[in-house]
């Protein structure tokens, strides 16, 4: 079983790196598109399933100190809307991890005061997965937390497709059609937009993840495959975006920052 803890060395590193990222504000929703399983298996003679099982168990981690450091949403991309033309053993093998995570990790998170949901086209998900998902989102639904959003069957031009089904059925005039209107009706209408978003891997794409809501999303690109990103991972991205000057579109001088 690969040992997901850090060794002592690796342990100073984090200590010394989360004094640095604590004496500044933390992003408050950090979205994460978790790539890079497979070629991590192959790596190492493993088969993709290992990979997914070890990048479930990463999850864990990652999600706890994330909670730890202050951030307070963190959107997992789980399972895309297009991963269900990936071989069926596959699906099915990433299907019974994420169900397997939902019911292991229960208990702890709601112990941890987080909430929990699914963002994605739900329906379409296996009636077990969508029970077991709604009990979690049930227990913790008073919690005031950290909220896990795990994005699962979900493809960012899905979302904005139902958000304006949404508005088409409700029999909004062109006028009524504004950014606002699409935004209240996206998976989680509550959820702000992340701050910054996370890519293991190294690609340099975006892969249909929260396309309308990562307009001015800070983005970060790591070569670390997705197993191998730990707490010292989590601290170097969170220290790459507070160095980052987020100017919304208006100018330097404006934003009364460095450019
Ligand atoms: C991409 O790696 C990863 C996925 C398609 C799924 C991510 C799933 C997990 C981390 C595990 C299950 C999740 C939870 C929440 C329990 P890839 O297979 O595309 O890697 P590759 O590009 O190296 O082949």
């Amino acid at each position: 079983m690969t040992d997901l803890t850090l060794t002592p060395e690796r342990e100073r590193l984090r200590q010394e790196l989360a004094v640095a990222v604590r004496a500044k504000p933390v992003p408050t929703h950090i979205g994460i598109i978790m790539d890079g399983n497979g070629r991590w298996a192959k790596q190492r003679g493993l088969t993709r399933i290992r990979g997914h099982q070890v990048g479930a168990r990463r999850v864990k981690t990652v999600v706890r100190f994330a909670d730890k450091l202050g951030v307070r949403h963190i959107s997992l991309y789980a399972f895309s809307v297009e991963n269900w033309a990936r071989p069926s053993f596959e699906v099915s093998a990433l299907m019974r991890l994420i169900r397997a995570y939902i019911v292991r990790e229960r208990n702890d998170l709601h112990a941890e005061n987080a909430r929990f949901r699914i963002i994605g086209r739900v329906a379409e998900l296996a009636p077990e997965i969508i029970e077991e998902a709604r009990q979690s989102t049930e227990l913790m639904k008073n919690n005031t937390g950290l909220t896990l959003n795990l994005c699962i069957n979900y493809g960012g031009r899905a979302e904005i497709v139902d958000a304006v089904k949404k508005l088409v059925a409700e029999g909004l005039r062109p006028e009524q059609v504004t950014e606002e209107a699409i935004a209240r009706r996206l998976y989680a209408p509550d959820l702000p937009d992340p701050d910054l978003i996370v890519r293991t891997s190294g690609e340099m794409r975006i892969s249909n993840f929260l396309l309308w809501e990562c307009a001015y999303s800070e983005l970060y690109v790591t070569d670390v495959l997705w197993p191998d990103f730990d707490e010292v991972e989590l601290l170097r991205a969170i220290q790459a975006y507070q160095g980052r000057e987020r100017r919304f579109g208006k100018t330097g001088d404006q934003i009364g920052g460095k450019r």
